[in-house]
């Protein structure tokens, strides 16, 4: 079985309480039941933290895994050290965000760790993760 582990950054365990009109109303962990149940063939890990220090240690302690989708919340647009942690991995990495970030002010347009990854999924809801997952079971 794939084993793929879900890593969400800062201000993102608020999900079902934070800003709904951009993050839906349901909290991460109610949809990780559905993704578990829909997603039988992968084993489906989850680490969310706001602390560049933990997810960066996250992302370096998961080379066992055979893929990580990564959304790091506005780490995102500040962060270098997640690239090379990324790029310190053999790991494929599939970033996505709830949210299209191309939609919504200039400073979201910029990622620092599009470069590093296999590639972005943005702007489906929580859907966005469904799609990686999918990625990851097929590929
Ligand atoms: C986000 C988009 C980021 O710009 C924002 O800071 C987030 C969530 C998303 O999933 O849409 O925290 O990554």
């Amino acid at each position: 079985m794939k084993k793929i582990i879900i890593i969400n950054g800062v201000n993102l365990g608020e999900l079902g309480n934070r800003e709904p009109d951009w993050y839906g109303n349901s909290s991460f962990e109610e949809y990780l039941k559905k993704l578990r149940a829909d997603f039988p063939e992968l084993e489906i890990d989850y680490f969310q933290s706001n602390s560049l220090d933990l997810l960066v240690d996250k992302i370096l302690s998961s080379k066992n895994y055979d893929g990580i989708v990564l959304n790091p919340g506005a780490f995102t647009h500040t962060s270098i050290v997640l690239a090379d942690a990324i790029k310190a991995i053999s790991v494929p990495v599939v970033e996505v965000h709830i949210s299209n970030v191309a939609k919504r002010e200039k400073l979201r347009r910029e990622s620092f760790i599009s470069a590093a990854v296999i590639g972005t999924i943005t702007g489906f809801g929580l859907k966005s993760y469904r799609l990686a997952l999918d990625f990851f079971s097929t590929h």
